[in-house]
């Protein structure tokens, strides 16, 4: 696909690895149709954009896990650019506890249940809601697209996330079976599985915990928000990309 002029919608576009895949991805000349659940977040990316070149870009508040506000987004964005090429599943949320914790013999904490469903329903229900939405307006558009789920180095499972690891292994086999499910339409899927990336949600983690995952890094750094912003332009125009999963974690093996 060549880039310049589609369009593609980005969720969790406010900040992090969204924004960066935004002015990455403006500056290649795409129209873009930014998600996010932050207004001021999404103004600023925006502004960016328009700075890094892109022709066209609109921003829309809305909340990835609820099924009628991403049917009623999907539905925005088809009639706002009368086209959709691409869209990055990137929206994401932590909510990091151990299973279990026992001191002598005692259980002080678990994973609640609220902070299982919280990740679950943004992270992995999120997912296949704009997927499927977004995958709809292409097909109805005639628009041969490309969708990429943004996965997680933590699909292989990481101590402290247990939601979010099944929600990133999740959505790296949902990009395997629309590869094969809407390859008849024209669209391919792909992930992306980044390892520890400077955003500010690796910066919230403990330090403690932080620290002793980066010294494990071979590439002896974490990532920048632009080395995952790379990848999505890279899976966006190689038409022979789809239903891989692009490990990009600077060699780490959790
Ligand atoms: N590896 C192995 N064991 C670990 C561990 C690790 N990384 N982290 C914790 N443990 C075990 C240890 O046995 C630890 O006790 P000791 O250090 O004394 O041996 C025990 O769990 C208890 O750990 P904490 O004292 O840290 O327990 P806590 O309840 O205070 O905190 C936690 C639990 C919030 C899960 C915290 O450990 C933590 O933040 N861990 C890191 C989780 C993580 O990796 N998050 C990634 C966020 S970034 C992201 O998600 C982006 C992405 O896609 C990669």
């Amino acid at each position: 696909m060549k880039i310049a002029g589609k369009t593609i919608a980005i969720t969790g576009a406010g900040r992090g690895l969204g924004a960066a895949m935004a002015k990455r991805l403006a500056s290649a000349g795409a129209r873009l149709a930014l998600v996010d659940l932050d207004e001021q977040a999404l103004l600023e990316a925006q502004t960016a954009c328009v700075k890094a070149g892109s022709p066209m870009v609109e921003f829309y508040v809305a909340n990835v896990a609820e099924e009628g506000p991403v049917e009623a987004l999907f539905a925005k964005i088809a009639s706002d650019f009368d086209a959709l090429h691409g869209l990055v599943n990137n929206a994401g949320i932590t909510r990091d506890a151990l299973l279990l914790k026992y001191e002598d013999g005692e259980q002080v904490s678990k994973m609640t249940l609220e902070q299982w469903q919280a990740v679950i329903d943004v992270n992995l229900t999120g997912v296949f809601l704009c997927g499927r939405e977004a995958a709809a307006v292409m097909i109805e558009l005639a628009c041969e697209g490309c969708i990429i789920n943004i996965s997680s180095i933590s699909r292989h499972g990481n101590v402290g996330q247990t939601n979010y690891s099944a929600a990133k292994a999740g959505v790296q086999a949902m990009a395997v079976t629309w590869a094969k499910e809407l390859a008849r339409y024209g669209i391919r899927t792909a992930s992306i599985a980044p390892g520890f990336i400077a955003t500010e949600m690796v910066m919230a983690m403990k330090p403690e915990a932080r620290e002793k995952l980066t010294r494990a890094i071979p590439a002896t750094r974490m990532g920048e928000p632009d080395e995952i912003a790379q990848t999505v332009q890279f899976i966006l125009e190689n038409d022979y990309v789809s239903g891989r999963c692009f490990d990009i974690d600077g060699g780490l093996r959790l």
